[in-house]
């Protein structure tokens, strides 16, 4: 069913709508029906929607889910109102549901998610940057929001703190995966299918596991990294970045973190139908959206 869900879902509908999906598929079956699941999953993709609003100013990106951004259209005032607002219209909705430790969660990974975008910032037009200051950054700025949208779905649902901590480990695994595939899209995918057009973090230098591999072994890709390419030359670098293998190379690095993902869910058996949680993890990796 999961699966389904990814490959359906056109860049036009409002995007895939992933987080709430962990949300609600974390909660026991029983534990589905409350309003807590709801509100979490309300709350989480809120929180998805104030990051991207206010990562397309950090990344001057034209382009998402097919349309102009909120900066493009708008400018980077009302661009950074808006994601102010939906900051904090997930947490007025998390808090309706009476459950301290949940908002204290969100609020936890909120910093997390500033701190990741704040190191993207920092790591940019680097080609030297290592793995793990790649992975440290993408942990935050993703792998925390998928642990905490597990997380929540699962303590909403009603499991205990060692389930949750199993979650969290999926979560945390599962964003890695997903980052990567889709800084892999950024480089060899299709506006059509992504709604955000190629060579985004190239041109921005935004240093990607496939920009950081691919400049390891081209020095034409290198500078490229390092100093922007030209407008018209972006395609015939992403060109030079698949010849060296690092689109490959990624997408055997995101599969390890989907498989890491879905051993994680070993220990949960007992508490939850984690079988759609495994079709998750294979999904995002091999998809096109
Ligand atoms: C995009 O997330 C930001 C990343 C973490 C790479 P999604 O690909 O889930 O965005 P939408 O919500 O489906 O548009
Ligand atoms: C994810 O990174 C952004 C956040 C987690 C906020 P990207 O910069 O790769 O996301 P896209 O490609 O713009 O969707
Ligand atoms: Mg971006
Ligand atoms: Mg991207």
């Amino acid at each position: 069913m999961a699966r389904r869900v990814l490959q359906r879902s056109r860049p036009s509908t409002g995007g895939k709508r992933l987080r709430p999906l962990l949300v609600y598929l974390c909660a026991p079956e029983a534990g589905r029906t409350g309003d807590g699941v709801l509100l979490a999953g309300a709350a989480v993709e809120l929180i998805h929607s104030a990051t991207l609003v206010h990562d397309d100013v950090l990344d001057r990106a034209q382009l998402r889910r097919g349309r102009p951004t909120v900066w493009a259209r708008d400018g980077e005032l009302v661009a950074t109102a808006t994601g102010d607002y939906l900051f904090a219209r997930a947490f007025t909705i998390l808090a309706e549901t009476g459950d301290m430790a949940a908002v204290s969660e969100l609020a936890e990974c909120t910093l997390g998610l500033a701190r990741g975008e704040a190191m993207q910032v920092e790591q940019a037009r680097q080609p030297g940057t290592t793995l793990e200051a790649y992975l440290e950054r993408c942990g935050l700025k993703t792998g925390l929001l998928f642990a905490t949208a597990a997380a929540l779905g699962g303590r909403l649902g009603g499991l205990g703190e060692e389930a949750l901590s199993h979650l969290r480990a999926y979560g945390h695994a599962l964003g890695l995966a997903f980052q990567i595939a889709d800084d892999v899209l950024d480089c060899a995918g299709s506006i059509e299918s992504t709604g955000k057009p190629l060579g985004t973090d190239l041109l921005d230098g935004t240093t990607t596991y496939p920009l950081l591999v691919a400049a390891s072994l081209d020095p034409v890709v290198a500078r490229a990294v390092e100093l922007g390419p030209e407008r018209d030359h972006v395609l015939e670098v992403l060109a030079r970045v698949a010849d060296t293998g690092a689109i490959a190379r990624s997408r055997v690095l995101a599969h390890a973190y989907a498989r890491q993902a879905n051993e994680a869910l070993d220990e949960l058996e007992d508490d939850l139908d984690t079988q759609p949680l495994r079709a998750v993890a294979l999904g995002v990796v091999d998809r096109e959206v």
